[in-house]
């Protein structure tokens, strides 16, 4: 690789800035106001091709100028920047295998979640919004059926108030390692990597405990934080303290007392002393008619399949079969997520009824007879029998095949 001189004498500069062969994100920051007290430029360009090397979560090799690998180029574009690719896989593959949970892995990206544009604000929005924004660290737990929109709450109160939130998807495997940080071997040293939660406190950030009622005990590592108290990092000594505006926020479809029914398999009875440190629930119910009904018409806009009549059919469809599933009379029901599929069907089968049999195959062949059965009841457009056409065309053939046997 080339550098020009200029970058060179900032690189030398942040190098002796950190003391260390390696540096961090809050090292870059730090040493971008002293950049102009030393009179050198930025060190930008180092993640420019990347010219240091990733080596962790949040961790950059400086490139090494002690064996003649980095020479000085007398030109000053950072386009000149080269590094030979090689080696650079080989890490990612390191990484790869040592990540359990994945962030942006630059450093220019934010941890600020992306708005979306056909986002309908419904339910506890303005709540989780307002404690969110108010920089208190107060616990919140958001509870709720599959698929009614918890987790897109949150990343769309985040991303409006322009916060950055950290999002960790539990799972039963989940442990101190993952959540804290752990040391991983990344060519031939050892590397400490800060997990998302070190990463949150520092920040500032919201950390997201998603499906926070898949974990196990290990998940109790969590105690001091969920009391916004400083955290030890035991392995590495360190003491972390959280920055003001830090918070945890968690989503789960049971409210951690297992899953009665057995709908969520996988859920587990979480700890007593782990719940109270949550000082408020949220219950999230499915949008109503109304609010659901909007979803559904801007997401088709959004594809071009605007088609307003199936949207309120649908939706009162997934109503019908809420308050059915409520009462007792299937086991299953639609949830927004559900709906939100049947319309990606639709725009690419532009088939009403198509798109709904694919959708809900996922389940039994009773409750999927039973959900057709009844949309085609609310829509006269569609009918069963072009569908069961469909398959006795199928079925015909199969009996053609049948004939041709020999016996
Ligand atoms: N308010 C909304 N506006 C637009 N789309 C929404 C909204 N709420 C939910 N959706 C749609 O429903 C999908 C499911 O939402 P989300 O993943 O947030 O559900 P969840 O409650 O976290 O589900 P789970 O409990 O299974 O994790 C989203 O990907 C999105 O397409
Ligand atoms: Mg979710």
């Amino acid at each position: 690789m080339s550098l020009s001189e200029k970058q060179v004498e900032s690189m030398d500069a942040f190098r002796a800035f950190v003391g260390s062969e390696t540096f961090s994100r809050n090292d870059y920051e730090a040493f971008k106001s002293k950049a102009k007290d030393l009179s050198v430029i930025q060190p930008r360009f180092l993640f420019r091709n990347e010219v240091a090397s990733k080596i962790g979560r949040g961790t950059w090799m400086f490139p090494d100028t002690t064996n003649g690998v980095t020479e000085v180029s007398s030109e000053s574009s950072v386009a000149s920047l080269s590094v030979s690719s090689p080696v650079r896989e080989e890490k990612e593959e390191v990484l790869l295998a040592s990540n359990v949970i994945e962030f942006p892995k630059n450093i220019t990206e934010t941890y600020v979640p992306t708005k979306v544009s056909n986002y309908v604000k419904f339910g506890h929005y303005n709540d989780v919004k307002t404690i969110a924004k108010s920089g208190l660290f107060y616990p919140v737990f958001i509870t709720g059926l599959s698929g009614n929109g918890k987790t897109m709450m949150i990343e769309q109160v985040h991303a409006e108030l322009r916060k950055e939130l950290f999002r960790v998807n539990i799972t039963i495997e989940t442990d101190e390692d993952d959540l804290i940080g752990h040391y991983a071997l990344v060519d031939g040293r050892t590397v400490w990597q800060d997990g998302p939660v070190v990463l949150a406190m520092e920040r500032g950030a919201t950390l997201l405990l998603d499906e926070v009622d898949l974990a196990s005990n290990k998940i109790m590592c969590l105690q001091p934080v969920l009391e916004g108290n400083p955290l030890l990092i035991k392995k590495e000594g360190r003491i972390v303290r959280p920055k003001p505006g830090f918070t945890v926020m968690a989503t789960a479809n049971t409210k951690g007392k297992g899953s009665e029914d057995g709908r969520f398999i996988g859920t587990n009875i979480l700890n007593e002393a782990f719940l109270e440190r949550f000082p408020v629930t949220v219950e999230q119910e499915y949008p109503t008619i109304a609010v659901e009904k909007k979803i559904i018409i801007k997401l088709m806009e959004t594809l071009n399949v605007l088609d307003e009549e199936y949207a309120a059919k649908l939706v009162d469809w997934a109503d019908l079969i809420r308050k059915t599933f409520y009462d007792g009379g299937v086991d299953e029901l639609i949830a927004t997520r559900r709906l939100v599929h049947i319309i990606h069907a639709y725009a690419i089968f532009k088939d009403r009824m198509k798109a709904i049999s694919m959708c809900v195959a996922r389940f039994d062949d009773q409750t999927k007879e039973t959900f057709m059965d009844l949309y085609s009841k609310l829509d006269d457009t569609v009918s069963l029998s072009s569908e069961e056409g469909e398959d006795s065309k199928s079925t015909e053939g199969e009996e053609d095949t049948e004939d041709l046997r020999p016996y």
